[in-house]
């Protein structure tokens, strides 16, 4: 493979690992941002977030020279390619704020030289890359839509072993663009920009839907007595249906999945078009986020006074990331609520103004003299803590409920506690 130059706009998630890891394949990248205090720890080698194998990547691409982090104001020679991942919020309507896109654009087309292939890896709603091809091929430059699918956590493994690549454009530049990935050994979709924009829209909520709906079906679990993750278990058995992401629990947190269904909605809303899918999936993962304080109501009653433990505050496991979380959601319930909480999480901290709220630094210390535990997160620290000597130490009625059916029942129960989980057994 002939290393290319490289720029990338925007050191968030997706910028980093795709600049990373384009480094890590032997192409020269400068990774580009105004946060000049983000600019000076990345050039040291330390990431702002937690991503297993990122910091590794980093250190060794720029011993070797091929990573560099600057202002794009100091930048003068952009390469034959530049990236745009920078990030597109959602707004108060559930649209996506595209302003940082747009700032992007604009400087490019002042900058960046006829030739240049500028490749989308922000999520942008179907329909913008198409008026940005048109502004920046007047200016000779081309335009690529190539969709991220990196779950956190997970996202150097996610960049080399896609299970596909979507490359939305004219066929030339999209050829242009399959030459930086040639170390990558996945099938390459060719396609029409908003193609490429909407798949990356439908393939995070068709996964939602999948989770939303191994949730309902967990919630007639309880009233039939069946078991969730058995009947999950052999749902997804069935080759067409496949057994990933039908683990019910307290619902899909994180930037990607929320952001993204709300977008999608609204766009189906702003053209005119109704989607009682995609509502149903939204409402019930808000719904499932209820469930926990819900039960511990039914079983305690006032929960004023009250300590209420909640284990795990990231939206999942191996990131430090707490966007989201349905921790942050069930906290402010057992706030208002009244209830004193303890909370512990490996890595991911939250704030509340609250005097009845605090973070302590072991499971063991969360759990101890609460009445009640939540789990939030399926951290294995968490789910494979010692439960029996654990729910020892709470106090009565000693109820652990399982938000992500990751802890042994009968450890609990040996305990001298109530087990709760999600459509659990
Ligand atoms: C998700 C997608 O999986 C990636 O393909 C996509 O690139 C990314 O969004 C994005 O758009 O950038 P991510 O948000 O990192 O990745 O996390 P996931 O592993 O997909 O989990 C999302 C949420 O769903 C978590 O809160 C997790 O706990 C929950 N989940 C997942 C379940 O409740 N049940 C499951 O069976 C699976």
């Amino acid at each position: 493979m002939r290393p290319r130059r490289v720029t990338v706009f925007g050191a968030g998630y997706v910028g980093l690992v795709a600049g990373a890891c384009l480094s890590k394949s032997g192409h020269t990248v400068t990774v580009l941002d105004v946060d000049e205090k983000k600019l000076v720890s990345l050039r040291g080698g330390v990431t702002p977030f937690h991503e297993p194998g990122l910091d590794e990547i980093i250190t060794g691409s720029i011993e070797a020279g091929r990573l560099i982090f600057e202002h794009p104001s100091n930048v003068t020679d952009f390469g034959e390619y530049v990236y745009v991942a920078v990030g597109t919020p959602s707004t108060s309507t559930g649209s996506s704020d595209l302003r940082f896109i747009s700032a992007v654009v604009e400087q490019i087309v002042s900058t960046v030289p006829a030739g240049t292939i500028v490749i989308m890896k922000s999520t942008v709603p179907p329909g913008t890359g198409t008026a940005l091809a048109k502004r920046l091929e007047a200016h000779g430059i081309g335009y690529v839509s190539n969709p991220e699918f990196l779950r956190e956590g997970n996202a150097v493994k996610d960049w080399y072993e896609t299970d596909r690549m979507v490359l939305g454009g004219n066929p030339e530049t999209i050829d242009k663009v399959a030459e930086l990935y040639e170390d990558i050994l996945a099938p390459i979709l060719r396609c029409d920009i908003p193609s490429a924009e909407l798949i990356k829209y439908a393939s995070n909520a068709f996964l939602a839907m999948k989770i939303s709906f191994a949730n309902e079906i967990a919630n007639l679990c309880n009233t039939v007595d069946a078991d969730v993750t058995t009947v999950m278990k052999g749902v997804g058995l069935d080759k067409r249906i496949g057994g990933s992401f039908l683990n019910a629990g307290i619902g899909y947190g994180g930037s990607c999945f929320p952001k993204d269904t709300r977008a999608l909605d609204y766009l189906y809303s702003v053209n005119g078009h109704h989607s009682p899918l995609l509502k149903a999936v939204i409402d019930v993962n808000a719904f499932q986020r209820r469930v926990p304080v819900t039960a511990i109501r039914h079983r305690l009653g006032d929960l004023h006074g009250v300590r209420v433990a909640v284990l795990g505050l990231t939206f999942k496991p191996h990131t430090d990331d707490t966007r989201e979380a349905p921790a942050g959601d069930i906290i402010r319930m057992l706030l208002v609520e009244g209830a004193i909480v303890p909370a512990y999480d490996p890595v991911g901290v939250m704030d509340f103004e609250s005097d009845q709220y605090t973070q302590v630094g072991s499971v063991e210390e969360a759990v101890r003299d609460a009445c009640a535990v939540i789990v939030a997160t399926e951290w294995d620290e968490i789910c494979d803590a010692d439960w029996k000597t654990m729910t020892a130490t709470m106090a009565e009625p000693k109820l652990v409920f399982d938000g992500r059916n990751c802890v042994d029942p009968a450890a609990v129960r040996a305990g001298g506690g109530e087990y709760v989980g999600v459509g659990r057994r």
